[in-house]
């Protein structure tokens, strides 16, 4: 669309943001890129580049509009009924449980794995690390503050004893479930993971990877999990090979390591 080039423009993205774009699929992310440099009246690759560099509000707004931070409160219920029936049960023991949720964009997801979890243990032994590439949204993760839209699909058994209400249609999760919740910044991308997990739930973010960064991604999965541990994913990104990884499939979305 432009003529200066895309393949410099990723460059030039990852010298200053360490966001390697190599690894998105192209097409889609590159429809995005477009169409909002052209939405900004910016003529090309190149001096979008400098807009990102000089503006600090335009770089915030870029990142947080290419990282497609949308969640929700128990997104994809079923998923989520599937998990407290069939997996939880023979994993969860009285020494606690080590969770990642792994892209938790604004916190829903790790917050819900928690109230969920809390109807298997005291909260005081749930420990859920939730990790995102983008600072904005872990700021908004840390701040536990929500709209009735994130909450809406969240079980009224959870909703009455978790999340009090303030003013302006502003909804607060319980310091108790906060507590169990650890955010910190971590990059899908990079080399070093963390390790010794019960389950890693990372759903809603491998779709947007190349099956090669996939590829990469799931081998040190396996290896941040426990023997026994489980994976969970979104409902589009099934693994094709899962004995590759040393997974063994145990439902639609969930593996278990062998
Ligand atoms: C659609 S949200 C998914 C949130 C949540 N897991 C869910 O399913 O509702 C995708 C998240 O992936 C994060 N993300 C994108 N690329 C990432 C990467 N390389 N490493 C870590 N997180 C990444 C984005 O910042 C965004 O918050």
């Amino acid at each position: 669309m432009f003529i200066d080039s895309y393949g410099s423009f990723k460059e030039q993205f990852y010298k200053l943001t360490g966001i390697d774009l190599n690894a998105y699929k192209e097409g889609q992310m590159r429809r995005r890129i477009d169409s909002l440099i052209a939405k900004n009246r910016i003529p090309g690759y190149t001096a979008f580049i400098n807009v990102l560099k000089s503006d600090k509000e335009k770089y915030d707004e870029f990142l947080g509009y290419i990282t497609i931070n949308v969640s929700e409160f128990w997104r994809n219920p079923e998923q989520w009924e599937i998990l407290e029936r069939n997996i939880l049960p023979p994993i969860i023991n009285d020494s606690g449980i080590k969770v990642w949720s792994a892209a938790c964009s604004t916190g829903d997801e790790p917050y819900s794995l928690a109230m969920l979890l809390g109807e298997f243990l005291p909260l005081n032994r749930i420990n859920i690390l939730a990790t995102d590439i983008d600072k904005q949204v872990i700021s908004k993760a840390r701040s536990g503050i929500y709209t009735e839209k994130s909450i809406k699909g969240l079980p009224a058994r959870f909703r009455n004893r978790y999340v009090n209400h303030m003013c302006d249609g502003a909804y607060e999760v319980s310091q108790e479930i906060r507590k169990c919740v650890t955010f910190r910044e971590h990059d899908l991308l990079s080399p070093r993971y963390p390790l010794d997990f019960d389950m890693i739930v990372c759903r809603n973010v491998l779709i947007y990877f190349t099956d090669e960064a996939k590829d990469v991604v799931f081998h040190k999965f396996s290896r941040s999990l426990k023997p026994g541990g489980i994976l969970f994913l979104g409902s589009t990104e099934q693994i094709l090979y899962p004995k590759d990884y040393g997974f063994s499939p145990i439902s639609s979305f969930f593996y278990k390591k062998l």
